[in-house]
């Protein structure tokens, strides 16, 4: 039986970098004890406040986001945190070396029904830069150290990668342990089955459309097969999903708000994603260029996102030209 432990170990992850990783996951063990007390805890519904995105923040966002700061602030090698829950970069430890940036709970519509939510992280080398300033923050995805997601579901599991391919670990309820469940985890190049919010048909970009309305027609269509539909509404479900038998995940621009350039946001969500994804073989864009490859301008942006199955996202991507 190897623990995360055992595989930070075997990929020369250095002490500080491996002690950033644990905090991360202590907390979301902390976090996946919240909850599972569900109701119990007091701690499902709304928090009474929105986020600098004009989101209404439920209880747990604003619960499982102080958890991560607060263990986070208290670690020495941080230097940094930034989160979808924080209006602004909060600066950690002078002599820390790195940036752990999060989702504390993304998903977070599907607390009160009892389904699948998750913590989504992200992890940035410092540089020596001023981490009260939201300049130090905007890297590339591809600086990322780590990155990785904690699934709250039936079971909890964490899917992480060094940048030495995407391992899954389950939390073992006896031991507390993450234990490896499944190596080198590839996504398929192929699929048949899609992701997109369908409700919002009608406010997607032309090659969108026609992308999906092809999908639709099945083995008549001009794709020659018969697609299968999932939605979750949780990003690191849908990212779990692929990652475990291939798919397309799909966020589209819309023009709902067209000064905005999709949903997900790009430090949060669509970096630490697209770095598993890519690991794990498959594709991640916004369309025109890898998500990776993005220089980010403001630590809250915003970023269309295709990912999943590399054939099937060279597919969705040639609706472009
Ligand atoms: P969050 O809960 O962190 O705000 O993220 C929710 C995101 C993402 O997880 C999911 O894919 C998408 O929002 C769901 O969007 P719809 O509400 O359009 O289904
Ligand atoms: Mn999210
Ligand atoms: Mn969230």
């Amino acid at each position: 039986m190897q623990t995360v432990q055992h595989i930070l170990e075997q990929n020369q992850i250095s002490a500080p970098l491996t002690e950033t990783i644990n905090t991360v996951l202590t907390a979301s063990k902390d976090i996946a004890l919240l909850l599972q007390k569900g109701a119990m805890g007091d701690i499902l519904g709304c928090a009474g406040q929105e986020n600098v995105q004009g989101e209404t923040q439920k209880k747990l966002d604003v619960i499982s986001n102080d958890m991560l700061k607060d263990a986070l602030k208290a670690c020495s090698h941080v230097a940094g945190i930034a989160s979808e829950e924080e209006d602004l970069p909060v600066a950690a430890n002078a002599d820390g070396q790195f940036l752990v940036i999060y989702d504390p709970l993304d998903g977070s519509s599907n607390i009160d029904i009892n389904v699948t939510v998750g913590t989504i992280f992200s992890i940035l080398p410092s540089n020596g830069g001023d981490t009260a300033q939201e300049a130090t923050y905007l890297q590339k995805g591809r600086n990322q150290l780590a990155a990785g997601y904690v699934l709250y579901g039936p079971s909890t599991l964490l899917v992480m990668t060094t940048g030495q391919g995407v391992d899954i670990f389950t939390l073992d309820p006896d031991t507390k342990e993450f234990v490896l469940t499944e190596a080198q985890s590839q996504i398929t190049p192929t699929t048949k089955e899609f992701a997109i919010n369908m409700s919002n048909q009608r406010f997607w970009a032309k090659p969108i459309q026609t992308y999906v309305a092809d999908m639709l027609q099945g083995e008549e269509g001009p794709l020659g097969k018969r697609y299968n539909m999932r939605w979750v509404a949780a990003m690191v479900a849908e990212v779990h999903r692929i990652i475990n038998r291939g798919g397309i995940f799909m966020y589209p621009w819309d023009n709902r708000e067209p000064n905005k350039p999709g949903k997900l946001r790009l430090m949060y969500e669509g970096n630490p994603m697209s770095m598993l994804v890519e690991q794990a073989g498959g594709l991640a864009s916004n369309g025109e260029i890898a998500i990776l490859d993005i220089e980010p301008e403001l630590i809250h942006q915003r970023v269309p996102v295709i990912l999943g199955s590399k054939e099937e996202v060279n597919t969705a991507l040639s609706y472009n030209k």
